[in-house]
C-alpha cells in the first residue's frame, strides 16, 4: 500500500516480525508469579472485541509480521477464541500461529487448535506434585494439565514446549523431575527466570529468584548438556541431552540480557501496543480502532510510527529500575 512499508524496523535496526497478542487478562489459574490472589479483571468494554483483535492481527501481518503468538491471561478462557484463531490461521502471509497456555483445557481444544493452524504450543507446568502445583497456581489441577499435554502430543503439533518458572521455596528441587517428564514425552522444556513485573502477593521476587545458570548446573550434574544452534528468534537458548531430539531451553531475562536480538512487540488485551516487556512505552491502538474518523490505514500507520519509540532494552534489576506496575496477565506473557 502506498506510503506504508512492508516490514517493521525499529530505531536500532531490529526487524519486528513477531507479535504477542493477548486475548484476555482473565485466567482459570492464579499463578503466584503472575497474579495477586484477589485480582480484579478488566470490564468488558475495555477489552478488544474479537473483530478488533482480528483487525490488529491483520494490520501487523500486512506490515510483514510472520509470527503471531496468542497469549493472555489464559487464551482458552476467552469466549469464542477458536473463531478468532481459525480466522488468523487462514491469513496466507502468516508463517506461524503459536499459542501459550496453561494447558487446563487442552483435552478439549488440542485437536481443534491444531486444525485451526496453530503449529507450536507452549504449556506451563511448574510442578509435578499435585499439592505444590496447586500452591503455585493457587487453583490449578495437575492431572488436568498433564492430560492436556498428552492430548496435545496426540494432536500432532510441530513442536510442544513446556514452560517452567523455577522459584526457591516453591519448586527448585523439581528441576530434574521436570526434565525427565519432558524427556519421557519427547517434548521440549524451557526454564524461565521469574521476571519482576508487578508485585506478587505471596513472596518477594528477590528471595525466590533462581538463575538459569543454577538450573543448568543442576541438570548438568546428572545429564551433560550439548549446546544447539537452534533458536526460535526468541529469547530461549536451547541445549540437548545426548542422543535426544527434544531440547531444553533457558529463558534468562534477568541474568542475561537478550534485548539486542529482540524481534517482537506485544499487544495487550486493551489494545495497548507495548513495545517492550520491561518498559511502559506504548501506543493506544484501541483509540484508533474505535474512532469512526480513523481507518485501517491509520491503524497501520500508528504501528509503523510506534517502532520509533521501541526502547533499546529492559533494565530489570538495575538500581533505578522503575518496575512496571502491570502484572504478567495484563502484559500478555
Ligand atoms: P517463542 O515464540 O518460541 O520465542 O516462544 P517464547 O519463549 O517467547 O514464548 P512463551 O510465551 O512461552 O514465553 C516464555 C517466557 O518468555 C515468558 O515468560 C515470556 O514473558 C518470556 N518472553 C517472551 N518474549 C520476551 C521478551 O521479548 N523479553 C523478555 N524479557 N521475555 C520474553
Ligand atoms: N516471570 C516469568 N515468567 C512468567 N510467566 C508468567 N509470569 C511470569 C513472570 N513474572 C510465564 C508463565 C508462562 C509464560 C507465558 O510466562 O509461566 O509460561
Ligand atoms: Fe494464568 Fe498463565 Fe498467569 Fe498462571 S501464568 S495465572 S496460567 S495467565
Amino acid at each position: 500500500m502506498a506510503g506504508l512499508p512492508d516490514q517493521l524496523i525499529d530505531k536500532f535496526g531490529r526487524r519486528i516480525d513477531y507479535i504477542r497478542l493477548s486475548v484476555t487478562d482473565r485466567c482459570d489459574f492464579r499463578c503466584v508469579y503472575c497474579m495477586t490472589e484477589d485480582m480484579k479483571f478488566l470490564p468488558r468494554s475495555q477489552v478488544l472485541s474479537l473483530e478488533e483483535l482480528e483487525q490488529v492481527a491483520r494490520a501487523f501481518v500486512e506490515l510483514g509480521v510472520k509470527k503471531i503468538r496468542i497469549t493472555g491471561g489464559e487464551p482458552m478462557v476467552r469466549n469464542n477464541i477458536m473463531a478468532l484463531l481459525r480466522e488468523i490461521g487462514s491469513f496466507p502471509q502468516l508463517q506461524e500461529l503459536l499459542l501459550t497456555t496453561n494447558g487446563a483445557q487442552l483435552t478439549r481444544y488440542a485437536k481443534p487448535l491444531r486444525e485451526a493452524g496453530v503449529s507450536r504450543i507452549n504449556i506451563s507446568i511448574d510442578s509435578l506434585r499435585p499439592d505444590r502445583f496447586e500452591r503455585i497456581s493457587r487453583v490449578g489441577k495437575l492431572d488436568r494439565v498433564i492430560a492436556g499435554i498428552d492430548a496435545s502430543i496426540a494432536a500432532g503439533f510441530e513442536r510442544i514446549r513446556l514452560n517452567s518458572v523455577i522459584m526457591k521455596g516453591y519448586n527448585e528441587d523439581e528441576v530434574l523431575d521436570l526434565v525427565e517428564f519432558a524427556m519421557d514425552r519427547d517434548v521440549d522444556i524451557a526454564f524461565i527466570e521469574e521476571m519482576p513485573l508487578g508485585r506478587p502477593s505471596d513472596h518477594e521476587r528477590e528471595e525466590t529468584l533462581c538463575t538459569n545458570d543454577w538450573v543448568r548446573e543442576v541438570i548438568e550434574q546428572r545429564y551433560p548438556l550439548i549446546p544447539t544452534a537452534s533458536r526460535t528468534a526468541g529469547p530461549s537458548k536451547y541445549w540437548q541431552l545426548n542422543g535426544r531430539a527434544n531440547r531444553i531451553g533457558f529463558i534468562s531475562p534477568v541474568s542475561h540480557n537478550f534485548c539486542a536480538d529482540c524481534n517482537r512487540v506485544r499487544v495487550t488485551v486493551e489494545g495497548r501496543l507495548l513495545l517492550c516487556l520491561g518498559n511502559e512505552h506504548s501506543v493506544d491502538l484501541r483509540a484508533i480502532l474505535r474512532d469512526p474518523a480513523r481507518s485501517f490505514q491509520d491503524l497501520k500507520q500508528a504501528i509503523v510510527d510506534a517502532m520509533d519509540i521501541k526502547p533499546e532494552r529492559h533494565y530489570f534489576y538495575d538500581e533505578d529500575y522503575a518496575q512496571p506496575v502491570r502484572l504478567m496477565n495484563m502484559t500478555g506473557g
